[in-house]
């Protein structure tokens, strides 16, 4: 019976910096984990990646540094790709989007949405900058949030309180790339009618009930705000040209970053299909197939990338398959396991604070293995977690040397001094040797579910067991007490500690490939499948491990040390190397901070209003009666205020600048007749007011009026 194929995919890394080990315990260490335990099961399965090379942050930069984008995306396309070949993670093919393929391929699927009229076009008023002569979508343009009024909120979000912006709700509008204030200019985009298609969405996740409570939780809360519509072009020098023929004129517009590059996800497979020597081997892993069969599509990601592999990509694709129902139809998403955030050493990842451990750097002073061992065992998997060399160096120690490492080398040690390094005999085993025999037998099953259900973590734990159970065993049998006393129980202790090992040689592979392989050639076994691409064919399968492995006879190779210790060194030089980052990159802040406050010591005055804006603004005095941090927001503060005659939920972007129940029992100053708005799937039903000082400090306005009193 053949099982249906799976694509696996790990989302496009941007080319303009390099992997960090955040970007690999959210989405590249559990695909390859989960692809590696497919492979040595024998399943039909494609592992696809790539660079993502277009979008406004590559072209910015590029014009920062004064070169061309290509430049960049080439440099660091190389990079990337040199660093997950270090960690050994095995895509099958890693693509780029700046491949003719990708532009064939991306400019054909918007086609056919334009043909079946998908988008609404509109000509509207945008940000243009007149010194650059660009058009200022996204990050282009800065300003003061208006939700929260951070003052350098990006145009398409704001990284204060989170709430997603279109540039011109921006007050104070900057161009990030002259500094100019931007004027307004007519242009048209493209749009995807994301309202519309909700329904049918909603219709569609509700079909997969088993996807992770992280991701479904956002989806919701998505779909509670209500999807609007989204432009799929951009005005920008850099990307996908918008393909000639559609209705309309495409100078100078190409492809939204986060409409071509999903789609790269599929040009990256033609490619390899391409490489196969059989151009149409991707339709097996994207499309429905004609008896029926459905490919499996799984969407490894970090949990920024949800609402685009969840709602965005996939009403692309519906879209596509309805506009021609007679053309094969793709597949949607079995699955978008994403993951949560990895912290470092108990703070935020952040690159530009110098916050970040480099994988290229980590690769120099760490074997791959032991990388990604300290990275499995920690994986952000239902919440963020946080990676510290501390807890790192314990792992490694405690577990893989001192645990596998050292029960490998005791089995193997033992073989060689006192069998010549040949398997020995199994004959009559005793009760505890037959109940080890069958708890091995539950091993490759048990790690299997957890690969299969996407908790790597378990795997990695459930894998260790094996190796605990194996020197438990070696000690309670003593097998240099009994070699004396009763020489064929010691041969069976040997025998059935040795298949043990070779079974790990075998279950162990997903996550430490590169031990596996040496120790297998330790044990000279042969016949074993490959984890690695186009490893498949060899006899000895995963679910082979459940039973000895190895025949009496059978000669070993000589033994050597698995895992070495990491010394205390070795991580005080890794967390040196980050303090001294930190206090580098904090410097550098500090002074640039230094010179925004001589150069502007307070908020310049807004423009003048008349007296009756000014009555327009009812202000009400309000007592916090609750305040608690939003479900789905890092930075903001929901409350329940009565107002007197009513409750109202007000919410603030202040997390941090205040805490929360310092604010409780305080009557504030509520903006009572704002119009309401939904942030993050919450309704905020008003403003509270904040003196915010020269360095963006938000402090509450108290008064001491009675709830419900007019201020004026
Ligand atoms: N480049 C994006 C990021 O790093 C991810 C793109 S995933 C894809 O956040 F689906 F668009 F390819
Ligand atoms: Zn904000």
């Amino acid at each position: 019976m053949a099982d249906a194929p799976i694509l696996v995919t790990a989302a496009l890394p941007y080319a303009n910096g390099p992997l960090h080990i955040g970007h690999i315990a959210g989405a590249y260490l559990p695909p390859d984990l989960y692809v590696r335990y497919q492979r040595l099961r024998g399943r039909d399965v494609a592992f696809i990646c790539g660079s993502d090379e277009h979008g406004a942050a590559i072209y910015m930069r590029a014009m920062q540094e004064g070169i061309d984008p290509q430049a960049i995306v080439d440099r660091y396309h190389g990079q990337i790709q040199e660093a997950f070949k270090g960690l050994g993670i095995a895509f099958d093919y890693y693509g780029r989007t700046t491949s003719d393929t990708h532009r064939e391929t991306s400019q054909e699927f918007f086609r056919v949405l334009e043909k079946a009229r998908i988008f609404n076009r509109k000509t509207l008023e945008q940000l243009y900058d007149a010194e650059a002569e660009l058009f200022l979508a996204d990050r282009f343009v800065r300003g003061t949030c208006p939700v929260c009024g951070y003052e350098d909120a990006y145009g398409d979000q704001c990284e204060n309180c989170g709430s997603s912006l279109s540039p011109s709700e921006l007050i104070n509008p900057k161009s990030a790339v002259s500094g100019t204030e931007p004027e307004s200019r007519e242009t048209t985009h493209w749009y995807l009618p994301l309202g519309n298609i909700q329904p049918q969405l909603e219709e569609w996740i509700a079909t997969r009930k088993d996807w992770k409570p992280n991701v479904r939780g956002q989806v919701g809360s998505w779909f509670n705000d209500g999807l609007s519509e989204r432009a799929m072009t951009r005005d920008l020098p850099w990307g996908v040209p918008v393909p000639e023929g559609v209705d309309g004129n495409v100078d100078g517009k190409v492809l939204y970053v986060w409409f071509d590059a999903p789609i790269g996800y599929i040009s990256a497979t033609k490619e390899w299909a391409e490489e196969q020597g059989d151009s149409d081997l991707w339709r097996r892993y994207w499309q429905i197939h004609e008896d029926g069969t459905e490919p499996t599509l799984l969407h490894f990601i970090g949990k920024d990338n949800i609402v685009f592999h969840t709602l965005i990509f996939p009403a692309l694709l519906m879209a596509h398959n309805e506009a021609d129902e007679s053309a094969p139809q793709w597949t949607l998403p079995a699955n978008v396991p994403a993951n949560e955030f990895l912290n470092l050493e108990g703070r935020k990842l952040s690159t530009s604070r110098g916050w970040a451990v480099w994988v290229h750097e980590a690769l120099e002073a760490f074997p791959a293995d032991v990388l990604r061992y300290g990275l499995a065992a920690t994986l952000p998997e239902t919440k963020d977690a946080d990676f510290s060399w501390g807890e790192f160096q314990a792992r490694v120690n405690g577990e893989l040397a001192d645990v596998l490492g050292n029960f490998v080398n005791r089995a193997l040690s033992f073989t060689w001094q006192f069998y010549e390094g040949i398997v020995p005999l199994l004959d009559e085993p005793n009760e505890e040797d037959q109940r080890v025999l069958e708890a091995l037998e539950e091993f490759p099953d048990r790690i299997g579910n957890a690969y299969e259900q996407f908790r790597m973590r378990e795997a990695v734990q459930e894998t260790m067991a094996l190796a605990r159970l194996g020197n438990k065993y070696f000690n309670d049998s003593e097998p240099w007490r009994t070699r004396e006393v009763n020489p064929q129980a010691c041969e069976n202790t040997i025998h059935i500690a040795l298949q043990i090992t070779a079974s790990l040689a075998v279950l162990m592979e997903p996550i430490l490939p590169h031990s596996a392989l040496l120790l297998r050639e330790m044990l000279n076994l042969e016949g074993v499948r490959s984890s690695e691409p186009g490893g498949q064919g060899a006899p000895i399968m995963w679910e082979d491990a459940a039973f000895r492995l190895l025949s009496p006879g059978h000669i070993l190779n000589e033994p050597a040390i698995l895992f070495e210790k990491i010394e205390d060194e070795a991580v005080e030089a890794q967390r040196n190397l980050l303090e001294e980052r930190a206090v580098a990159s904090e410097i550098v802040e500090d002074e640039g901070e230094a010179e925004e406050l001589e150069e502007a010591p307070f908020a310049p005055i807004a423009d003048t209003i008349t007296f009756d804006d000014f009555t327009k603004l009812d202000f009400r005095a309000g007592k916090v009666l609750a305040a608690e941090p939003h479900p789905n927001a890092d930075k903001l503060l929901r409350m329940d205020i009565d107002l007197g005659f009513e409750e109202r939920q007000i919410l603030a972007g202040v997390l941090g600048h205040v805490e929360p129940e310092d604010l409780v029992g305080k009557n504030v100053i509520v903006v009572a007749n704002l119009a309401p708005r939904t942030i993050r799937g919450l309704e905020s039903q008003g403003m509270l007011l904040f003196a915010e000082d020269r360095e963006g400090k938000f402090i509450p306005v108290l008064t001491e009026g009675e709830p419900g009193s007019t201020v004026k």
